[in-house]
């Protein structure tokens, strides 16, 4: 459907609920661009900052939060720990405690039984690895989705691909019969919650995923490569974890929807936005066996010819499995809880209180480990502390509030920072200037980011600064890498991290990391081997990566909040906008319809003109080093990105207030721009609907181009 959105998601690791994949990197000689100086130049406080960045120390606070269980609501140890090694650096820090649904598992089993009697049991379990010490823990966390239903079904199963909308049509348009069988999906596309509301939506009564190398390209086993531990593939037994929550209808606490959850807070119906069927997920070695039951029933899988559908998987052809009386039974029991959590919030004020800059990190995971995802992140926050406080001992006080979040049960569904977001927004509408997320610092040596168009300018301009090492080389800028290695292109936000809130009530917003490419070691996501061992092996070893990203963001924060006029370009959406006018220009046509879009067009073009104004003015005030004025313009820049949402949200999803872009209904990770247009066609079919989406959508880019009118 979009051409540039297709290319971007092709690369990126960063996200914590997004999948490794696959795009067109190259090995080949890195060419450094012209407007790059090599080695970057820096001032004496960038200096500071950067040179207080210590890989050894880097890898002991990974080491720290990678040996212990963390999973959401059970470690206020680590959460106080985080707060104790920020406030030594500067920081005033503090436990901010809500009370959430989350559930547990209890116990789970999964059964196959062949229509002659005989039966298969699958392990449920990843191989415990001698040289890996927290795949032995006795306390290590089974395999499980989170918010999951409990319950047992017992039933022939079908193949159902990724299970996304478009495979469960193929399937009806097969003639396959899906009310009261179980599913048995693959990972990959979009997020799983969608797979099992997909599925639950078609009468089915339960669903097992299943990881594929297929996902891991030239990378496995199959063709040759060693698994891990002892080699880069994926170990056959690896389960991805994760949660069910119907992340594009709602993300934060599922029973206080648009409101914070204390303690006494009421609670709502989770229904809507939490699965009533159960699920489980497993290793490719389990659904082999699984898969191989439905050879020679049904469709092939090459026959079924949709995207996706036919993985890995040695020794079986994907079948869709219709008739074959192999039947699962499937247990999965969850303990319900109303518990607390705790996002750690640091603080350094700024002199000017009304301009705010948040950073924020996730630092509950699955497992033991979550050596990536999301502790490398949680490392190099603490790193990042580190810098600052040196920097702070020098005299140095930002012009802007500094505000660290490190954020509780965002696995479960974004929940911390959601919650969080629900308490102090009346706050942060006024005055937050951006908010910089970091999940998956880590998985590989890649740069990769996705931002709001008016942080493109200063996201690109400080790559050049950074020195970054890749594949043993250390001669190349983060610049050089990311436009030659990646596709040098800034990504739109989906959602998949805690981003989301912030970007939803028209806050710019920044989510960065580093990923694997195809030639890289496969990235353990959401399982055991997301260790400490894994990233010092394979993932990272010298934690050189760590070490370079965090200097990334530590120049991202320290000049949103020091420089004098504020590095947000609202001109950079201009291009964007107009691209994603073209973009649905084409949806239009392709779905035969037609759409008046005057006042869309019209409002693009008057943002356009505002925005030149703005600019304008900016110089003025910058060249004639008004203070007064930089104050009125720091603070359009600040605001006019506010005029993007909608109370009402849109169609259907309430929580969803901006206006241009969103997780996609059907996707959840990946973005989808106009969202309330784009998806009123591609998914509702209501052109009456599109069309009053087009009214809101134009308004809403007209109060965005009124804030920065002058
Ligand atoms: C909390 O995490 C720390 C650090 O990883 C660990 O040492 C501790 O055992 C964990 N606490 C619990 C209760 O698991
Ligand atoms: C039952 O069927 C399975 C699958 O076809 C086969 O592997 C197994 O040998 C059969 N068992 C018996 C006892 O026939
Ligand atoms: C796998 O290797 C083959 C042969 O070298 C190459 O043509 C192909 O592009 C590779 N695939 C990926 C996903 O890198
Ligand atoms: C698969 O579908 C595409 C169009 O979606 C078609 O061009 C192609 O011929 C189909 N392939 C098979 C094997 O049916
Ligand atoms: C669900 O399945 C499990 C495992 O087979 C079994 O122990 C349990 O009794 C079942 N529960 C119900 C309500 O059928
Ligand atoms: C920051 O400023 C606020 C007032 O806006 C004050 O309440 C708070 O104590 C200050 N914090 C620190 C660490 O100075
Ligand atoms: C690194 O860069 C320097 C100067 O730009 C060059 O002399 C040197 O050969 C480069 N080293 C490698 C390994 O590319
Ligand atoms: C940090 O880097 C140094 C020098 O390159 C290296 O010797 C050391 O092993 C690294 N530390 C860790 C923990 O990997
Ligand atoms: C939409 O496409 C049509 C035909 O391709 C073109 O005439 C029109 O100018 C386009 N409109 C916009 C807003 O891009
Ligand atoms: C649009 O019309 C063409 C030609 O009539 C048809 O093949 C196609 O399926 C239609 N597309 C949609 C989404 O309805
Ligand atoms: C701009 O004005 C501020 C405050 O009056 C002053 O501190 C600063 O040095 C001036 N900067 C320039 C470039 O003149
Ligand atoms: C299409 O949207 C309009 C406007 O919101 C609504 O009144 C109408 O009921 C919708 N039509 C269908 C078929 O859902
Ligand atoms: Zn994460």
């Amino acid at each position: 459907m979009r051409v540039i959105l297709a290319l971007l998601a092709a690369i990126g690791a960063q996200a914590c609920m997004r999948e490794r994949t696959l795009g067109a990197h190259h090995d080949g000689h890195i060419k450094r661009q012209a407007d790059v100086t090599f080695p970057p130049v820096l001032d004496a406080n960038e200096q500071i900052l950067l040179d207080s960045f210590d890989n050894t120390s880097i890898s002991t606070w990974s080491y720290y939060y990678t040996h212990g269980d963390h999973i959401a609501g059970r470690n206020k140890t680590m959460a106080q720990w985080t707060a104790d090694r920020w406030t030594e650096y500067g920081f005033a820090s503090r436990l901010d405690e809500y009370h959430v649904y989350l559930n547990y598992p209890l116990s789970h089993s999964l059964l196959l039984t062949y229509p002659n009697g005989t039966t298969f049991t699958p392990s449920l379990q990843e191989a415990v690895l001698p040289e890996d010490e927290t795949t032995g823990y006795p306390n290590r966390i089974p395999p499980f989705n989170g918010y999951s239903f409990s319950g047992n079904a017992s039933a022939e199963y079908v193949y159902v691909g990724r299970a996304q909308k478009v495979d469960f049509a193929r399937l009806e348009a097969l003639g396959v019969e899906l009310e009261g069988k179980i599913a048995l999906a693959k990972y990959g596309g979009p997020f799983r919650g969608l797979k099992v509301k997909n599925a639950q939506e078609h009468g089915m009564t339960g669903i097992v995923i299943f990881s594929d190398p297929g996902d891991d390209g030239n990378m496995t086993e199959a063709k040759g490569v060693i698994a891990y531990p002892n080699g880069p593939a994926r170990n056959p037994t690896t389960v991805q974890r994760g949660s069910v929550q119907f992340l594009s209808i709602y993300p934060g606490d599922p029973t206080t929807p648009g409101y914070t959850s204390k303690e006494d807070s009421p609670r709502a119906d989770k229904s809507n936005s939490v699965p009533h069927i159960p699920s489980l997920p497993i290793s490719w070695l389990d659904a082999q066996t699984i898969l191989q039951a439905l050879d020679g029933f049904g469709t092939p899988g090459v026959q079924v010819n949709r995207t996706g559908w036919v993985g890995a998987i040695p020794g079986v052809n994907y079948s869709t499995g219709v008739g074959s009386g192999a039947t699962l039974s499937l247990s999965n029991i969850m303990e319900d809880h109303i518990t607390p959590i705790w996002n750690v919030v640091g603080i350094i004020n700024g002199t000017n209180q009304d301009e705010v800059v948040l950073v924020g990190n996730h630092r509950d995971a699955w497992i033991i480990g979550g050596a990536a995802d999301p502790n490398s992140g949680s490392a190099v926050l603490v790193e990042m502390a580190k810098a600052f406080g040196t920097l702070s001992k020098t005299g140095w006080v930002p012009t802007r509030t500094i505000v660290l979040c490190s954020w509780d049960a965002e696995e479960y569904g974004l929940v911390g920072s959601t919650e969080w977001v629900e308490e102090f927004i009346p706050w942060l509408k006024g005055a937050a200037v951006s908010y910089l997320n970091v999940d998956v610092a880590v998985s590989g040596p890649i740069p990769d980011i996705a931002a709001t168009p008016d942080l493109h300018t200063i996201a690109t301009s400080l790559m050049k600064k950074v020195v970054w090492p890749y594949h043993g080389s250390t001669n190349n800028t983060m610049y050089d890498i990311w436009t030659q290695v990646n596709t040098g292109e800034v990504g739109v936000l989906g959602s998949g991290s805690d981003y989301t809130a912030f970007l939803h009530r028209g806050i710019a917003s920044i989510d960065l990391g580093a990923g694997s490419g195809p030639t890289d070691p496969v990235y353990p996501y959401h399982s055991n081997y997301d260790s400490y061992h894994w990233m010092a092996t394979f993932g990272d070893p010298g934690f050189y990566t760590h070490k370079a990203i965090g200097q990334y963001l530590t120049l991202l924060l320290y000049h949103m909040v020091s420089d004098a006029s504020l590095p947000l370009e609202p001109a950079s959406y201009t291009p964007e906008l107009q691209s994603y006018l073209a973009e649905l220009n084409d949806t239009i046509i392709t779905y035969n319809g037609t759409l008046d879009l005057t006042d869309l067009t019209a409002a693009i073009s008057i943002f356009e003109t505002s925005a030149s104004e703005f600019n304008e003015l900016r110089d003025l005030a910058i060249s004639t080093n008004d203070t007064a004025l930089l104050l009125v313009t720091n603070h359009k820049a600040r605001d006019f990105s506010r005029g993007f949402t909608s109370q009402g949200g849109l169609p259907g999803r309430e929580f969803f207030q901006n206006l241009i872009f969103a997780p996609g209904l059907d996707t959840g990770y990946a973005p989808v721009t106009l969202p309330g247009i784009t998806e009123s066609i591609t998914f509702e079919g209501n052109w009456t609907l599109a069309q009053e989406f087009v009214g809101k959508t134009a308004d809403a880019i007209l109060v965005a181009a009124a804030m920065l009118k002058t």
